[in-house]
């Protein structure tokens, strides 16, 4: 299979946002990575709603939605109506998660469970099977641009047993300082998924870019 890729819109124009778009469209990427931050779960904010709204108007792939937010299980509705297809939260602001994966698939979406690279992957052996997707920060969240924590090419192993162990169908996917250092390693150690913010938008050709990293096959 080849390696999916979700290119982070946070690192795009803002000022000539559709343009980046319609690039991502025309592009082989899989989906596009939209970052929410409330200034609260982390020392940033981004975009909010009316950013996604006027994008998923004109973006014709899939939307994979990343909530670095407290409280996200408030704004379910509010994702399912714009028509995204993957609504991912993080483990360390939902109390209640196992409801708020219900919630989601409640909506229509795909579930993913996000978490910091501080966070190990065995508080997930008993939510693994009800999620579609574990977002993996390689980065602390908040930021594009950042140095990739080496520590993740351990974890991706460690997920990747885990969902085999339990049967689970979930897709790994993996964001920060994804690049042509880290990626074709954590292609290698079991990631499906890669979002690419910074590498991709700023490099010279970003289809060719986005081309690169698809073409990435585990061994
Ligand atoms: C960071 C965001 C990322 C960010 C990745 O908190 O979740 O999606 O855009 O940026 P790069 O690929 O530049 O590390
Ligand atoms: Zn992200």
């Amino acid at each position: 299979m080849k390696t999916m890729v979700s290119p982070s819109l946070l690192s795009a124009n803002f000022i000539d946002l559709k343009s980046d778009v319609e690039m991502i469209n025309k592009s082989e990427a899989d989906w596009l990575h939209m970052d929410i931050m409330d200034g609260v779960f982390v020392p940033n904010i981004s975009f909010g709603f009316p950013v996604l709204e006027a994008v998923a108007k004109v973006c014709t792939k899939p939307l994979d939605v990343h909530f670095m937010i407290v409280h996200p299980e408030q704004y379910i509705e509010q994702t399912a109506k714009i028509g995204a297809m993957m609504m991912n939260v993080h483990y360390e602001a939902c109390t209640h998660l196992h409801r708020t994966i219900q919630q989601i698939h409640a909506a229509g979406m795909k579930a993913g469970v996000t978490l910091n690279p501080s966070t190990p992957v065995n508080v997930l052996e008993d939510i693994i099977c009800d999620v579609d997707m574990v977002l993996l920060m390689s980065v602390n969240p908040g930021f594009g641009g950042q140095k990739f924590i080496e520590n993740t090419i351990k974890k991706v192993h460690r997920l990747r047993k885990l969902i085999k162990e339990s049967g689970s169908h979930a897709l790994i996917e993996i964001d920060g300082g994804v690049q042509g250092e880290t990626a074709p390693r954590l292609v290698q150690a079991g990631a499906d998924v890669l979002v690419s913010g910074s590498y991709v938008f700023k490099s010279s050709d970003p289809c060719a870019t986005i081309h690169n990293l698809k073409e990435l096959k585990k061994k």
